[in-house]
């Protein structure tokens, strides 16, 4: 084992998220020591895929209000109101910010930012970069992180284990993929920027990274994780790759089709239609399976998404990479026909729980992005406010990390704690079981595709959960062929299968507990929103060993200006 390495901050995570959070500790204090530990290369990290747009209030007719108004609805209510003001506030610097750095955002004719429709949104909010937002935001932050030469990169390291003493974090244990050597590192502040949990899921617009690896190890380190039940599907993915169809083809102007050559959302949203917010839509699409009105083609059934009426000039310039992709995947030409699309599980609006600080319950541990909740996404996130998200409160995280590092003196994890986390990876690596962790994982993400899918009841959670735990049992019997630690994606794997079948037993049991419906957690055996009894946060944390039953708290959702009333667009 290689001598500890130390940092003052370290940053699990190379997305728009951990990249932020590093810009803004770096730019507070030059002479912090900030690493960041990405388990893809940066620009791999799944913001590149983020498509259609970040929300923020820059429009002539919008204002913040407006954007805290938009959110807090949308959340049926269970959002923080005083982060989502304190979020509306801030996100138009950020895009400004993004702009000086060279971010280039599409422009309106006059030359302003331009902004375009999405879904629960009374007006037009969401700047874009043509439909790779996403991909421009992270180059951009990526190449600003190489200003500051006190940022160091870790790229291709996997992050095993976070360790703790009384007084709080102090060090992670990371494993370097290429060379295979496993590494202590110690620090006085750590934040975790991984992104959510959706590879939980078959069907999900995710990319194969996002495997809940962050909030699995704040679980494990003690941290409480928030609102696990809210899993929100996107109404428009392409069947069996799950790929996303953004919700800027709705935005400017894209209807839904059912077999009848109608929009069916005239039955559901009518004054919304195509820009009904997600939970709606994706639950109107489902209903029009039911009563046969759906496509039936070979990977299932499927809604028509139709934007020929747009014109071949506007899809090239507002939505080039949809075209492109459609014709990719479908060889369907939008231009020509309309795109096959059914909902895929998208975001996990559950995380860590933190402050709007970026503080978990650990002291020194921060968190930001879709592996946190603040929460300002409640139990319905809107389109385009995860990447304002991601800037927001990652630099939130970034500057309250470092202050807590100029604040407190560095603690080593100890010589046992390192020893055990090595004993657990050959332990791994050497288990003499017979069962196979692929298998394990195809059988974990059809488990909850089928039993925490967009419509759940108390019969099919109680027997997903004992199916996770089924899972969870042969896990102890792996078998895996590579024994060591060098490029070895099979242990990659396994480790985050095994964090993957505790989140997904969380996902169940929170989703059991919440007897009602809101937002995207939709329930036939309790089908109203219940306020009494559930306008609070569900809170989980280990109690006990990480294999016993967690434990389950509430806490009540912060209420500033907006009195919950009925829903309805
Ligand atoms: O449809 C989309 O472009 C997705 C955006 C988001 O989830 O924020």
């Amino acid at each position: 084992m290689n001598p500890i390495k130390e940092h003052d901050i370290l940053i699990i995570g190379g997305g728009g998220a951990g990249l932020r959070a590093a810009l803004s500790a770096a730019q507070l204090d030059p002479k912090l020591s900030i690493a960041i530990l990405s388990k893809v290369y940066p620009t791999r990290s799944h913001t590149v895929s983020a498509e259609g747009g970040c929300a923020a209030a820059v429009g002539k007719d919008d204002n913040i209000k407006n954007h805290a108004e938009d959110t807090i609805i949308g959340s049926d209510y269970l959002a923080d109101q005083d982060a989502v003001e304190f979020f509306v506030k801030h996100c138009k610097e950020e895009i400004l910010l993004l702009e000086k750095w060279g971010c280039p955002w599409s422009r309106s004719a006059d030359g302003a930012i331009a902004v375009r429709a999405f879904g629960g949104m009374s007006k037009k909010r969401t700047v874009f970069a043509a439909d790779r937002t996403g991909f421009f935001m992270l180059h951009n932050l990526f190449e600003r992180t190489y200003l500051h030469p006190n940022i160091h990169r870790y790229n291709e390291w996997y992050v095993t284990k976070l360790f703790t003493d009384d007084k709080g974090v102090t060090g992670v244990m990371a494993i370097h993929q290429k060379e295979g050597e496993m590494q202590a590192f110690r620090a006085k502040a750590v934040i975790i920027a991984t992104g959510g949990a959706g590879k939980m899921y078959k069907n999900s617009t995710n990319s194969v990274i996002k495997t809940g690896d962050g909030m699995y190890l704040a679980y494990d380190a003690g941290a409480a994780l928030k609102d696990m039940e809210f899993v929100q599907f996107h109404p428009t993915a392409l069947p069996k790759t799950g790929i996303l169809i953004t919700e800027a083809a709705r935005g400017e102007g894209g209807y839904l089709i059912n077999n009848k050559k109608e929009r069916f959302l005239k039955d559901y949203v009518p004054e919304k239609m195509e820009l009904g917010p997600r939970d709606m839509i994706t639950r109107a699409i489902i209903s029009e399976y039911r009563k046969g009105n759906g496509f039936n083609g070979p990977y299932g059934k499927y809604v028509e998404l139709d934007i020929r009426h747009l014109g071949e000039k506007v899809i090239n310039e507002k939505l080039p990479q949809i075209r492109e992709l459609a014709i990719e995947f479908m060889h369907t030409d939008p231009v020509k026909m309309p795109i096959p699309v059914t909902p895929a599980q998208h975001y996990t609006m559950g995380g860590i729980s933190t402050d709007i600080k970026g503080q978990t319950t650990v002291p020194g541990l921060f968190a930001a992005g879709e592996t946190a909740c603040v929460s300002i996404n409640g139990a319905n996130r809107l389109g385009s406010n995860s990447l304002a998200e991601c800037l927001v409160f990652g630099a939130q995280a970034g500057k309250y990390a470092a202050t807590h590092a100029q604040k407190n003196k560095v603690r080593s994890p100890s010589a046992g704690q390192i020893k055990t986390e090595t004993g657990r990876i050959e332990k791994i690596l050497t288990n003499e079981g017979n069962e196979n962790p692929f298998k394990i994982r195809d059988e974990m993400q059809e488990t909850m595709d089928h039993h925490a899918g967009i419509i759940k009841n108390e019969k099919s959670l109680s027997s997903g959960i004992e199916k996770i735990k089924h899972l969870q049992r042969q896990f102890t019997k792996i078998k895996i062929n590579q024994n060591n630690t060098v490029f070895n994606g099979e242990l990659i794997t396994t480790l985050e299968l095994a964090g993957m079948l505790k989140l997904a037993e969380i996902t169940l049991l929170a989703a059991s507990r919440r007897r009602e419906s809101r937002g995207a957690h939709y329930r036939t055996d309790y089908p109203k929103r219940n306020d009494k009894k559930f306008l609070n946060h569900l809170l989980i944390s280990k109690s006990g060993g990480i294999h016993m039953t967690p434990s389950i708290k509430t806490e009540p959702v912060t209420i500033t200006k907006w009195q919950p009333r009925e829903r309805k667009y």
